[in-house]
């Protein structure tokens, strides 16, 4: 398959903004994760989403490379106004990403929480090639938006991989301690070391926490 390692899919997962549109087209944007293993590139999307939704609907679904914290933020949330978006062979993708990938979605497997897809590029584009150092308050803002997702739909979402601060005989109280301790990390992390789109995403997303906590 198509290396697309100079669109910014590496090895492992990289954290993306998927884009894709209901058969009406209607578009919608969120953060999802690309598998890439042995050059294949797959999605794990759990149900309940707008994107599964879109990608059962039209199986396309396009990857949006971006290190801006604040667009990771905002399509968790869900407000993206639709000048955010541009076409990109006729489908959604977002004005602001490095690189776009459009891919066609092939079910391969199927499981009570979620369906995984095998991607398939049809077009890529890179719009802007830059290089960039690690930031530790981008990373704490992707953990801290990892952790909102998961909080909102009743810790459903990737928890059989990460289950370093949810043992079962925890009881629900001091598990929302634990959340409560890592969201105020992250925070302290971003406070130190993020620039403002870092910040405004970390407020977002305690705001957000709040709501769903409250
Ligand atoms: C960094 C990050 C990665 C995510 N990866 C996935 C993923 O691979 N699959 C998935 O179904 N949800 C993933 N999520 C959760 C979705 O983004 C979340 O459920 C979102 O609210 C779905 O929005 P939608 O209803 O507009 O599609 C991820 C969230 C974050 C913050």
């Amino acid at each position: 398959m198509e290396d697309l390692t100079e669109a910014g899919l590496r090895e492992g997962i990289s954290e993306v903004i998927a884009t894709t549109q209901s058969r009406a087209g209607i578009p919608n944007a969120a953060p999802v994760g690309i598998l890439n293993s042995d050059g294949r590139y797959h999605v794990r999307l759990y149900r309940g989403s707008r994107t599964i939704a879109n990608v059962e609907e039209t199986r396309r679904l396009a990857v949006n490379v971006t290190m801006d914290a604040l667009l990771f933020a905002k399509t968790l949330i869900g407000n993206l106004s639709p000048s955010d978006f541009s076409l990109f062979h006729g489908f959604p993708v977002l004005k602001e990403a490095n690189s776009w990938i459009l891919f066609r979605c092939n079910q391969v497997e199927e499981d009570e929480d979620s369906l995984l897809f095998m991607l398939y590029p049809l077009a890529v584009a890179v719009i802007r090639a830059g290089i960039c150092a690690i930031n530790r308050g981008l990373n704490a803002v992707i953990e801290a938006a990892i952790l909102v997702s998961r909080w909102r739909c009743g810790h459903v979402y990737g928890q059989g991989q990460e289950q370093e601060h949810a043992h079962p005989h925890q009881g629900e109280g001091m598990q929302v301690q634990m959340q409560l301790a890592r969201m105020r990390d992250y925070e302290r992390i971003v406070a130190r070391c993020g620039g403002r789109r870092e910040k405004e995403a970390m407020q977002l997303l305690m705001d957000e926490l709040y709501k769903t906590h409250h």
